[in-house]
């Protein structure tokens, strides 16, 4: 897949909570088609001591008005940067990069995101109910506040919740909703991403039930490319690199 280099302009920068904002970017030519999964790499010119280019996944595409997005939490120097930036500046992106989420096989579906995480599920539950599927959207976070605006995957699907301390939503971890214990054999597909140890154990949810399951990887990257192998995991058919092999990987394919 084509990939390109622009220069897009901020036409909001939202901020969610003090630690998460979602940006919102205006593309100087028509936007390529982007899939869900896809991820960019972002120069971020604005901070001195971010050398290089962060990745992203891309959060939502509206291709009447031009614009795409991306949802940030705030975690160090660059996206501290990034939270700064307001209507007008310029932001340069290397896009759409990676690999996307497959189309399950059987209509039900349920998207799992923790936290920042979720970001790549808005995509894909826009096309999974474009496409005639049924999503199940499942959002987890440590408290209500990492519950990241569960409203705008309602169009698309069902919206479950939990969080740790059981501020919103079901007390526990995502594996531990009802929707694990009761309905999870209806799924034809899960797709998960957060952090690590969540993705392992939904992981391990959906292979109990052989259901197949996808998640995004969040590995850390610098040249986005596969050039530096700085991205690279194991798999079952030997290395991969994350940035262009990845960030879906089917997790019977993970060692
Ligand atoms: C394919 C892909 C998609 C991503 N999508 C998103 C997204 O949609 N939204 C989002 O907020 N973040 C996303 N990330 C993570 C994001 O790239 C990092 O949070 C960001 O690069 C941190 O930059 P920084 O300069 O603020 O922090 P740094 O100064 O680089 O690091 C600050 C702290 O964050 C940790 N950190 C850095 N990168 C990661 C990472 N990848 N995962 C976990 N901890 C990390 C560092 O170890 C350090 O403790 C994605 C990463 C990848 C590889
Ligand atoms: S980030 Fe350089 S090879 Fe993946």
């Amino acid at each position: 897949m084509k990939k390109f280099i622009h220069d897009f302009v901020v036409s909001r920068n939202h901020h969610i909570t003090h630690d998460y904002f979602a940006i919102y970017l205006k593309c100087p030519v028509p936007l390529p088609s982007i899939l869900p999964g896809q991820f960019a790499e972002v120069l971020v010119s604005n901070s001195t001591t971010t050398y290089l280019r962060r990745p992203f996944s891309i959060y939502d595409v509206d291709y009447e008005k031009n614009e795409l997005s991306l949802l940030i939490k705030k975690v160090g120097d660059g996206t501290a940067a990034l939270s700064k930036l307001s209507e007008g500046d310029i932001l340069n992106l290397v896009y759409p990069l990676g690999n996307s989420f497959s189309m399950p096989a059987g209509e039900k579906a349920l998207l799992v995101g923790g936290g920042v995480g979720i970001a790549p599920m808005l995509l894909l539950a826009k096309l999974l109910h474009a496409k005639g599927y049924k999503p199940d959207v499942l959002i987890g976070g440590r408290t209500a506040g990492d519950i990241l605006e569960p409203e705008k995957y309602k169009p698309y699907g069902e919206v479950f919740i939990t969080t740790d301390d059981g501020s919103a939503g079901e007390k526990g971890m995502v594996t531990q909703h009802s929707l694990f214990a009761g309905k999870i054999k209806t799924y034809s597909a899960v797709y998960a991403c957060g952090p690590d140890p969540m993705m392992k154990a939904v992981g391990r949810a959906a292979a109990l039930h052989d259901i197949p399951c996808e998640i995004s990887l969040e590995n850390t990257m610098a040249c986005g490319i596969g050039a530096c192998l700085c991205c690279v995991v194991e798999t079952v058919e030997g290395n991969k690199t994350t940035c262009m092999e990845g960030p879906v990987f089917d997790t019977r394919m993970l060692k």
